[in-house]
């Protein structure tokens, strides 16, 4: 059985790789500035592509090693280009993930279709038995693509996490997971 996360997953619409280096620009221009999409993320919007650089090599760190949040990039395959991207924690039995989608691409599915691709790999890895993520308790959009993709609200985690554009007060989160 192959080891949970692998390096490429592929779904109807969409390719997911390693994030490098190299996406610093694509990632930049797709998503990383706006601040609609960073609302509920935990960073700020980047500024300059110093910041999504930083972002990338962390990335390229924990593919390295093993160890850390390990980020895949969202290929739009009949567009040719990066338009988001899922990090994917794995700890013991459990997966933790967060993704994040260019705003011109919102509401057609799409992450929905990389949420449901990455938890059948976790299963399909038989030391997985938890799949979780969590989002801010406004972040309605986030919830509906767990809930479509097989997860369970499981309660709410107070002033769990700084979400730094909607606050500097510790946010509420909501917390879903499915399990084996
Ligand atoms: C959250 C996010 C990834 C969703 O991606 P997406 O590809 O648009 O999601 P999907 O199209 O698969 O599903 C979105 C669902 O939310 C619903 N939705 C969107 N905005 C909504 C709103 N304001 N109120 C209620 N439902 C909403 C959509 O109608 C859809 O549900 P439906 O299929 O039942 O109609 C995207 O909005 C995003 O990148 N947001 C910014 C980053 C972020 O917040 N990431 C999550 C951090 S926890």
């Amino acid at each position: 059985m192959a080891a949970f996360p692998p390096r490429t997953l592929d779904t109807l619409r969409l390719h997911l790789r390693p994030g490098t280096l190299a996406d610093a620009q694509a990632i930049f221009d797709s998503y990383a500035t706006d601040p609609e999409v960073v609302r509920y993320l935990c960073f700020r919007p980047h500024q300059s592509l110093a910041d999504t650089r930083v972002f990338l090599e962390a990335v390229e760190r924990a593919w390295e090693s093993g160890e850390g949040e390990r980020a895949l990039v969202i290929v739009h395959r009949d567009l040719g280009r990066i338009v988001g991207a899922i990090g994917i924690r794995k700890a013991g039995p459990r997966v933790e993930v967060g993704y994040v989608l260019e705003r011109a691409r919102w509401g057609e599915g799409l992450m929905t279709e990389v949420v449901v691709a990455v938890r059948d790999a976790a299963f399909a890895d038989p030391d997985v038995s938890r799949f979780q993520a969590l989002c801010d308790v406004e972040n309605v959009a986030s919830a509906r693509v767990m809930e479509k993709a097989g997860m369970v609200l499981e309660g709410t985690l107070r002033s769990y996490e700084i979400h730094p554009n909607r606050s500097e007060v510790p946010r509420d989160c909501w917390c879903y997971a499915v399990v084996r």
